[in-house]
Parts: C-alpha cells; sequence; structure tokens
C-alpha cells in the first residue's frame, strides 16, 4: 500500500491533478496496485489566509510518503519568489530532490511547431540539476534603491552535486538503451569556473564508469538551436538548474505545448515530486478547459519511479491511445473540442481497459 500525498496547489492545478488521479485509478484497478491518497492544501490561498507558504510540520509529514503528487504553483495575488521559494523549491531542496527529469517525447497525433520532425525525430530526455546552480538563494542586494545598489545571484556549485547528477544522467542513459549518447549541455566558454567543475566531472565519471556511453557537449545557446534543427540528435542531455528550467519549456514547446509536458523532481534515496511542468494558468481556473494530458504524465512517471511499470505503461497507453485517436482537437487549453475532465475520461477509459 503506497502513501501519496497530493497537492493541487494553484490555479488548474487541482483540476489537472483530478484527471490524473481519475486515470491512475482506473490503470491501478487493473493491475492491483494500492494507494492511499493525502490531500494537502498549499499554494496561493492557503498563503494569503495563513502568511505561511508551507508549514514546517507539513514538510515533515511529507518525508513519509513514497511519493508526492503536485498541480501547479503560482498565485495572481502573491508577489513573485514566495510561493517558489516557499513550497516548491523548498519541496525539491529539503527533500533532496536533486533531480529534475523532463522527457521530451511527442505522441504520434499530437502536433509540433517543427515542420518535418514527428516521433521518431522527438524522443529525447533532460536531466536538470535541481538543488543547485543559480537557484540556491545565495546573494543578496545592498544599498537597495540607491545608485551605488549592488546585487549578486551566487550560481552556487558543488562537485559533489554536479557529480551525482551526471551520475544519475549516465545511468539513465545506459537503462534507455536506445543511442546511449548522453549530452552536457553548458556554457564552458563563460561559465569558466561552475561549468569547469561540470565538465571536468562529466569526463572524468564517463571515461571511467561509463566506457559504454557516448560523451556528447553542446553550449546552451547552440542547444537550443539544435533541439529546433535537429532533435533527433539527442538522447539524454544533463544540465545544470537553470539552464534545464529554460530548455525544458523550449522541450515542452516542441513536443506539443506545456499541456503535454510531464517532469518528475526525483530523490533517488527518498521522497520524489511529479508534477505537470507548465504553471498554475490563472485565467482558466476552475473554467475546467485546461489539458490535463502533462498531469497524466506525471502520474505515470510516479508509477514508473515506484517500480510499478504495468500501471505507468497502462497510464501511458492511454495517454497514447487517446492521443492518436483524433478525438482530441487541440492540447491548448480551451481549444481540446472537450473538457479537462472529459479527456480524463478519454484516457481513463483506455489505460483501464
Ligand atoms: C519549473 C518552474 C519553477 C522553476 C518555478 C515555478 C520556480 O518554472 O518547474 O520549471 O523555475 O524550476
Ligand atoms: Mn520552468
Amino acid at each position: 500500500m503506497y502513501k501519496i500525498a497530493v497537492i493541487g496547489g494553484d490555479g488548474i492545478g487541482p483540476e489537472v491533478v483530478r484527471e490524473g488521479l481519475k486515470v491512475l485509478e482506473a490503470a491501478a484497478a487493473k493491475t492491483e496496485v494500492r494507494y492511499d491518497l493525502a490531500y494537502y492544501d498549499l499554494g496561493g490561498e492557503q498563503y494569503l489566509r495563513t502568511g505561511e507558504p508551507m508549514p514546517d510540520s507539513v514538510l515533515d509529514e511529507l518525508r513519509d510518503f513514497d511519493a508526492i503528487y503536485l498541480g501547479a504553483v503560482g498565485h495572481p495575488e502573491v508577489a513573485p519568489g514566495i510561493l517558489e521559494k516557499g513550497l516548491l523549491l523548498r519541496i525539491r531542496f529539503e527533500l533532496d530532490q536533486y533531480i529534475n527529469l523532463r522527457p521530451v517525447k511527442l505522441y504520434p497525433g499530437v502536433e509540433t511547431p517543427l515542420r518535418d520532425k514527428g516521433p521518431e525525430e522527438i524522443d529525447f530526455i533532460i536531466v536538470r540539476e535541481n538543488t543547485e546552480g543559480l537557484y540556491t538563494g545565495m546573494g543578496g542586494i545592498q544599498y537597495k534603491g540607491t545608485p551605488q545598489e549592488v546585487s549578486t545571484q551566487i550560481h552556487m556549485t558543488t562537485r559533489f552535486g554536479a557529480e551525482r547528477c551526471i551520475r544519475y544522467a549516465f545511468d539513465y542513459c545506459r537503462e534507455r538503451n536506445r543511442a546511449k549518447k548522453l549530452t552536457l549541455c553548458a556554457k564552458t566558454n563563460v561559465l569558466t569556473f561552475v561549468h569547469d567543475t561540470w565538465w571536468r566531472a562529466f569526463n572524468e565519471v564517463g571515461e571511467a564508469d561509463y566506457p559504454d556511453i557516448e560523451r556528447d557537449y553542446a553550449h546552451v545557446d547552440a542547444t537550443t538551436m539544435w533541439m529546433v534543427k535537429n532533435p533527433e540528435w539527442f538522447d539524454v542531455i544533463v544540465t545544470d538548474n537553470m539552464f534545464g528550467d529554460i530548455i525544458t519549456d523550449l522541450g515542452a514547446m516542441i513536443q506539443g505545448g506545456l499541456g503535454v509536458a510531464a517532469g518528475g523532481n526525483i530523490n533517488p534515496h527518498g521522497v520524489s515530486m511529479f508534477e505537470p511542468i507548465g504553471g498554475s494558468a490563472p485565467k482558466y481556473t476552475g473554467l475546467n478547459v485546461a489539458c490535463p494530458v502533462a498531469a497524466i504524465g506525471a502520474a505515470q512517471m510516479l508509477m514508473e519511479t515506484l517500480g510499478e511499470i504495468d500501471t505507468a505503461q497502462r497510464i501511458e497507453r492511454g495517454i497514447e491511445r487517446a492521443l492518436s485517436s483524433g478525438e482530441i482537437k487541440s492540447l491548448a487549453a480551451g481549444r481540446m473540442g472537450m473538457s479537462t475532465s472529459e479527456v480524463g475520461d478519454l484516457i481513463a477509459g483506455y489505460a483501464g481497459e
């Protein structure tokens, strides 16, 4: 019996999570995977009521689950940074979810803005470092509001942090067993300190322990270019936190949009958290028009990470069949030709067959 914490969060989060859970239930009914859900009321509304993004006691409770399923974080009435730092990044950091795993996979039946590219060409995965880099909040502002204002935001990098992420990516690449090619995406020509650490870790680890994996390198600017021009060149990409944030949004677009892009915040030895990578989309809140496919994909990744491969495959088959059925007109919010819950019903039907 698994224990899963559910944080619907802000905006469309609760709506899409509901559909993810619907599909999970349909798949798990067939595979007899059993789980208990515990719902947590966190997000902007909760913060506006209490003045606290997340009580310490909740964080401690989250440590005891097998996995966390998250909808979205971000509220128009809350200043930028508060919920991100106080909730999302806090969970990632404190539960040491040091990998952010984001597949870029174009399903048959889904439209990509890339002309002449199809499911054969767009199928790779991005391993984003998730606890360091520009995200730690190190740095500060001095003389704020004066002409002498000085601000720094430190790109905190440890050999330990870079290396464990790189090792995860090599392992993932080996297990994926496709082109067996790992691309390091960095900016070694400018970030000559932090990315030198990454570069040496990448090559030393690769040479010593992964002779079967081809090592490839691309600067981040070139990476964005190749992702559009030649996405088929990529198998697994490993990158730092900030670059990973940016290139995974590009990845989301080439696989059909934020409506399909799922991700996992993974602690390989602890509690992981799964989420659609799009935001809370406030303007669509409560309208039952948001695309739930990304959230359903996140539920699939959750099951995969728990080792429940049959259940994960059922969910993926459900997604694949629904998308190739032609019944869903588009994956853009409001243009699906059906509602959020109808898309959930459709996929749940296939997943439970
Ligand atoms: C993401 C989001 C977050 C990030 C924000 C909400 C802090 O953009 O998950 O990609 O930058 O990591
Ligand atoms: Mn992002």
